[in-house]
């Protein structure tokens, strides 16, 4: 039988990527994907004529619930704190296949500022050794409620669930609409707007990354094994829960190769980046102390016990692809 995949946020930079490395891996896989209108309607046609296209949003619990019930595997990846869409999904799994439900979260859920902003924290979350304070952490914590509800929805309508919880993510996305993360390409605006580079105070503070084709890889991966006998090795339900990175950066260091790098290009006239305190970060954007300032530190054990490893180890590479493409 041709497992059917149904996939949100298909015109997104992690939905797009991962739609079109699932696509090339399995060809023969029925994939149905959701978009709000009909301008990314005519453009997901023209790059994947085969793939069934949606009209509709997150908050038409109807269509969610029916497709939800079609389908093998679902994955949510348009959004990781809309709080009735994966509700909807998973009811309707419930009552329908009783497939496999993957939802994409992020590694804001550990966002540490324990430390002053732009200081490093010595907390480092291993999705295999500390699953329990993982699946614990306190709701206020970033997209936690989501990814709670994500686990009672599962358990109470029998369908199993994993929690794929990226960090930054970088690279070009590959899919046919939107192509752009967000710390990154943000940053370089910033930078460039402000003429000189910048850190949130030190810029000690550390996150992991990952590039988006590993990413798109390791959700490739998952649905694989979702579609094996009983999930394959894949761990689903509570402890389901994968961080994915590829090692770890001080954002000091990534705003030092942007001055670099922008300077030469010649669209900043300094290569020395200033140290801003909070109060001066936040001028230059709203949400700098969130974006640059904290520290998130995950290491991806579960993911690599499924034998996935990440090409690309360094976030460096793909600087000038990001610049050229915030510059363009
Ligand atoms: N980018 C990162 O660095 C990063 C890091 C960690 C986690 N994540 C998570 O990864 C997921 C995808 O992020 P992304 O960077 O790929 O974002 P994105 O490029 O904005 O993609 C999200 C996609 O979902 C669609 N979408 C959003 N809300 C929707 C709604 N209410 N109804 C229907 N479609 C909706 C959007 O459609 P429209 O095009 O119509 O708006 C968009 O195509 C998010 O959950 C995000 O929190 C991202």
């Amino acid at each position: 039988m041709i497992p059917r995949i149904f996939i949100t946020g298909a015109s997104g930079f992690v939905g797009g990527t991962t739609t079109g490395a699932l696509r090339k891996a399995h060809p023969d896989y029925e994939v149905v994907v959701l978009v709000r209108n009909e301008g990314q309607v005519n453009t997901l046609r023209q790059a994947w004529p085969d793939v069934e296209i949606i009209i509709g949003t997150l908050d038409d619990d109807g269509i969610l619930a029916t497709e939800g019930g079609k389908a093998d595997v679902v994955l949510h990846i348009a959004s990781s704190d809309h709080m009735n869409a994966p509700q909807s999904i998973i009811a309707g799994m419930g009552r329908g296949k009783k497939g496999r439900f993957i939802h994409i979260s992020g590694t804001g859920v550990i966002n540490d500022v324990s430390t002053s902003l732009g200081d490093e924290s010595t907390k480092v979350y291993d999705d295999v050794k500390d699953i329990q304070e993982i699946i614990n952490l306190p709701m206020t914590a970033y997209h936690r409620s989501v990814d709670d509800a994500v686990i009672i929805s599962g358990q109470e309508y029998g369908v199993p669930t994993a929690i794929i919880c990226p960090p930054m993510i970088h690279g070009v996305g590959k899919g046919p609409c939107k192509k752009r993360s967000i710390q990154i390409p943000i940053l370089i605006e910033a930078i460039v707007e402000r003429g000189r580079a910048f850190t949130v105070g030190q810029g000690n503070n550390k996150w992991d990354h990952i590039h988006v084709r590993d990413l798109a890889n390791a959700i490739v991966l998952m649905v694989e094994e979702a579609l094996k006998p009983n999930g394959g090795a894949a761990t689903w339900g509570p402890q389901g829960y994968y961080f994915v990175e590829a090692g770890e950066f001080a954002w000091r260091e990534i705003s030092a190769e942007l001055a670099h790098l922008l300077h030469a290009q010649a669209k900043i006239a300094s290569s020395e980046v200033d140290k801003l305190t909070v109060e001066e970060a936040t001028k230059v954007h709203w949400w700098a102390p969130v974006l640059w300032g904290g520290n998130s530190r995950s290491r991806a054990s579960r993911i690599r016990t499924l034998e996935w490893m990440p090409d690309i180890t360094t976030v460096s590479p793909t600087l000038p692809e990001m610049i050229q493409q915030v510059l363009k």
